[in-house]
């Protein structure tokens, strides 16, 4: 049994998270747990975290209970259209993350309602946690400071216990309108955007940024690192790349090791970690203690697990655990398990997302049998297929899987 201790930094308490060891328990469903709540879980434990309030005496930082300035974490990135609530608390089960950004809410013309915020992101229903205990902060986007902070204080009201705002997003349609990386270009916009937010949230709810280095140049980041810190982010998650390069690598980290030392926030590292190697090399390349990440998370199903131990916020991983290669089957079994359990999955919704995740994962080199599931019309075909080549057949509850509405098959922010 691990230990928890909370920790407190200018009158903000902050969550220590606790290693437990698993007592796997039958699941029930994502709407009748409580936060925090067990569930099935991997067999080599879970982390569980202990909530504690925090409290606004002033500092003159807001960091709350997401991210400890003074520990490691290990953060699943947003991946709008990927990454939704059923993926989040299968990701979430692996115990590795120290917290999740949910995808983009876009605040275009009109300020979204509490219940598109919920729909949006469901945890806010259970305590602002994954079913699977993991936290999750809010993702705004938008270019008008004043409907992006009305907002944020409709996401507050609805029960978000943090804010991040998206200013890396590269895709054209929302840079014309105003949103996303289109921001990059003129950084005290970024600031606007910052301050409005932050003045219109209680000082306990932390408010950060996740950015990339700029539109077209990379050093345009220290320009909008400074105006998103004097807007009053608490911390920065920067992507290392330009809104140009999309998503060509590689990511510069250096970029973010120079921002990272001038700027006295934390700065959460974010580009190309798709191996344990690369995370040394990212740490060492910017002496962050605070990494994100996004694609890498689903090319190798095993990298949270390695990377958390990595950061000594999971035990180290036997030597023939971590040289066995990913259970691809067991992976996604669970995205169908949790899919199961959130309303509007459709069968064909998840089988458009299991063969999202398994292209993805392909293209990056973390699997190899694409071929034989790409035709794949049902969840049964496409699992059997994934089970023939990895040697290892899932079992299912297929009738999990609800009928009533399709699955997203992907997002906007992916392509630039
Ligand atoms: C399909 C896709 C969707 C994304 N959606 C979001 C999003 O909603 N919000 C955001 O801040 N970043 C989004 N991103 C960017 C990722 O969070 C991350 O910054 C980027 O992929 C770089 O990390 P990686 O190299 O580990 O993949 C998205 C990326 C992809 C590929």
């Amino acid at each position: 049994m691990g230990h928890a201790e909370d920790h407190a930094l200018g009158g903000l308490h902050f969550v220590r998270r606790e290693w437990l060891p698993t007592s796997p328990a039958e699941p029930t469903t994502a709407t009748d747990r409580g936060p925090g709540d067990s569930t099935e879980a991997p067999s080599w434990g879970r982390f569980t975290a202990r909530r504690v309030g925090v409290s606004g005496a002033g500092c003159g930082c807001y960091t709350s209970r997401m991210l400890d300035p003074e520990a490691p974490a290990l953060v699943l990135a947003p991946m709008e259209g990927v990454t939704d609530a059923a993926m989040r608390a299968a990701l979430g089960e692996s115990g590795a993350f120290t917290y999740a950004v949910a995808e983009f809410l876009r605040v275009a013309n009109s300020v979204p309602g509490p219940g598109v915020v919920r729909r949006h992101v469901p945890e806010l229903f259970t305590g602002g946690r994954t079913a699977t205990g993991l936290p999750v902060q809010v993702q705004l986007l938008g270019g008008d400071p004043g409907r992006v902070a009305d907002a944020a204080a409709v996401a507050h009201a609805a029960g978000a216990a943090a804010i991040d705002l998206n200013f890396g997003c590269p895709a054209k349609t929302v840079n014309r309108h105003d949103g996303g990386a289109a921001l990059l270009r003129s950084p005290p916009r970024i600031r606007a955007v910052v301050a409005a937010v932050r003045a219109a949230l209680p000082r306990a709810v932390s408010v950060s940024a996740k950015v990339r280095l700029g539109w077209d140049t990379p050093d345009a980041i220290d320009a909008v690192a400074a105006m998103a810190a004097e807007g009053g982010a608490a911390w920065l998650t920067i992507h290392g790349r330009t809104r140009a390069a999309g998503y060509a690598p590689p990511a510069l980290w250096g970029p973010i090791g120079r921002v990272r030392e001038r700027l006295g926030l934390p700065v959460v590292a974010n580009g190309d970690i798709w191996t344990v190697a690369d995370l040394r090399r990212c740490r060492d390349a910017t002496g962050c203690r605070h990494f994100m990440v996004c694609r890498g998370a689903l090319a190798d199903p095993r990298l949270p697990r390695l990377a958390a131990a990595e950061l000594g916020l999971a035990p180290t991983v036997p030597a023939d655990e971590a040289a066995r290669p990913a259970d691809w089957a067991a992976a996604l079994g669970r995205l169908v398990w949790w899919a199961g359990r959130f309303p509007g999955g459709t069968p064909e919704g998840v089988v458009r997302r299991l063969k999202q995740w398994l292209a993805l994962a392909a293209r990056h080199g973390g699997f190899a049998g694409f071929e034989a599931v790409k035709r794949a019309k049902t969840v049964a075909d496409l699992l059997s297929g994934v089970g023939a080549a990895s040697q290892h057949a899932p079992e299912l509850d297929l009738r999990s899987i609800g009928d009533t509405s399709g699955a997203s098959a992907g997002g906007e922010c992916g392509k630039p």
